[in-house]
């Protein structure tokens, strides 16, 4: 595994996922949440550096068919659980996304929720989804904003792992903006976000006609 280039060593997350507790909390990314209306309700979706599976298992519930990819298999044996618990099916897979295909047009919505790819990884991650989405397919973002070094309500300080707009729109230009947002915003994530926070939140669609 190309760990090194991540930056996102395995055993780190593996270590902080070790406990009961879900770091992030079950519930999903309130931005996830607040774009429910727009969800695909059939079909296949990918959520990326998926962690314990709070946005995953979000996305099973709408009727989708997940698949959550991340780095920590002790993060994904607990989405496992968390989807069992909802009575729900996930599909995990252990891998760094530097290195996982996407099918082409297969996807009907791809999440990124503070995923903290640095920009060589991202880029090539992004344009990945962006050719694995099906016409009208979704692609929805949290990230932390390199504002966030200026808060503490969590997130990694290292500039390249913090996400603007301008950055992921040229990542997939041939996208439609939906939403692509920069701003402050309260977060309230298990214990790994909570407080105000600075983030970069985006819809994206392949193909969308207004
Ligand atoms: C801050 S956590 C977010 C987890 C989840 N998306 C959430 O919001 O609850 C970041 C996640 O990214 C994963 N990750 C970081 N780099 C990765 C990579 N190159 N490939 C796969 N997963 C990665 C880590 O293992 C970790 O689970």
């Amino acid at each position: 595994m190309s760990v090194q280039a991540t930056r996102e060593c395995p055993s780190m997350w593996n270590e902080k996922y070790n406990q009961t507790d879900y770091v992030y909390g079950t519930a999903p990314c309130q931005w996830l949440l607040m774009n429910q209306h727009r969800l695909p309700t059939t079909g296949l979706a990918l959520a990326i550096a998926d962690g314990e599976g709070r946005n995953g298992v979000f996305l099973a519930e709408q009727g989708l068919q997940v698949t959550s990819v991340d780095l920590s298999e002790v993060g994904l044996r607990k989405a496992e659980r968390l989807a069992a618990s909802r009575g729900v099916a996930l599909n995990t897979v252990q891998s760094d996304l530097s290195r996982h295909p996407v099918v082409p047009e297969s996807l009907a919505i791809a999440v990124s929720i503070y995923a903290h790819l640095p920009s060589k990884i991202r880029s090539d991650v992004h344009q990945r989804i962006g050719q694995g989405l099906q016409p009208g397919g979704l692609f929805l973002l949290e990230a932390f904003h390199p504002r966030q070094r200026d808060y503490t309500s969590g997130g990694p300080r290292d500039p390249d792992l913090l996400y603007q707009v301008e950055d992921v729109l040229a990542d997939l230009p041939d996208l439609t903006i939906i939403d692509a947002l920069e701003g402050q915003t309260l977060l309230a994530e298990g214990y790994g976000h909570v407080g105000l926070g600075y983030v970069t939140r985006l819809v994206l669609q392949k193909g969308a006609s207004l």
